[in-house]
């Protein structure tokens, strides 16, 4: 099995019901996209979005989602909440959840368990601050995320990974080309499914460093921030991955 480009936006705390004509903006790029295209609004937005994508390429996914199935939680959603509203996969334990709110790797793999007890896809992230890089610690900082946060259900195991530098979210610094290949080599090192978990790449991804970025052996997507809520933004980054119609057949 080969595995398919995702190029996947989050939007974090952004977006608006007036924000949805994003949708009908990328559809026709997203039809002729030689990839997946995901959005993961905030979970106020996912049921609008998730109609809004009816007929389209595009999915819609949820940015967390609480390790329980249900109870007294005040305030969270369920993994099975966003299948409800429409959504395909989760991100979870993104950095900002890590800091804003604690997350260890005991609880994103929790959450990892069970998204995929609710049929959605994790995609789990992981990534090094700039201390810890500066310290030549980024490999080993990134394989202990993974080998904790990892779901330990490997019969189930249809996942992503989202590496992102800490210290490249929304700074519009990206890691090199170099830096990005050898930590994705040393990430599918460490994957029990390494052909076909796919593996993205976040932290500043813009129209002018996609191609790059995408380019790479190893790198299987990216998980964009910023320049996922321009429409005309985010379509440069997928054409970046190529069209159906460039294939060989
Ligand atoms: P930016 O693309 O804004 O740097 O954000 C990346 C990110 O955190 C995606 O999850």
């Amino acid at each position: 099995m080969t595995r398919r480009t995702l190029i996947a936006g989050n939007w974090k705390m952004n977006g608006s019901v007036a924000a949805l004509g994003f949708f009908d903006a990328v559809a026709p790029v997203a039809k002729e996209a030689d990839a997946d295209i995901l959005i993961c609004p905030p979970a106020t937005l996912l049921a609008q979005a998730a109609s809004a994508c009816t007929g389209s390429e595009m999915r819609v996914g949820g940015q967390d989602c609480h390790a329980a199935v249900s109870g007294a939680h005040t305030g969270d959603v369920s993994a099975a909440m966003l299948r409800e509203a429409g959504a395909s996969h989760v991100i979870l334990g993104h950095s900002e959840r890590r800091a804003d709110h604690g997350e260890s790797d005991a609880l994103v793999r929790a959450k990892a368990e069970a998204a995929l007890q609710a049929g959605l896809v994790p995609v789990i992230c992981v990534g090094e601050s700039r201390e810890e890089r500066e310290a030549g610690r980024a490999i080993e900082v990134v394989a202990s995320q993974l080998a904790a946060s990892l779901p330990e259900n490997p019969d189930r195991m249809t996942l992503v990974i989202a590496y992102e530098p800490v210290w490249a979210i929304g700074t519009g610094l990206t890691a090199s080309v170099e830096d990005v290949a050898a930590m994705h080599e040393a990430i599918r090192e460490r994957l029990p499914e390494p052909l076909t978990t796919c593996i993205l790449y976040g932290g500043s991804v813009k129209p002018g460093n996609a191609k790059d970025l995408l380019s790479l052996d190893d790198v299987d997507g990216a998980l964009v921030g910023g320049a996922s809520l321009k429409s005309t933004d985010f379509s440069a980054i997928i054409e970046a991955a190529g069209r159906k119609s460039e294939l060989v057949r």
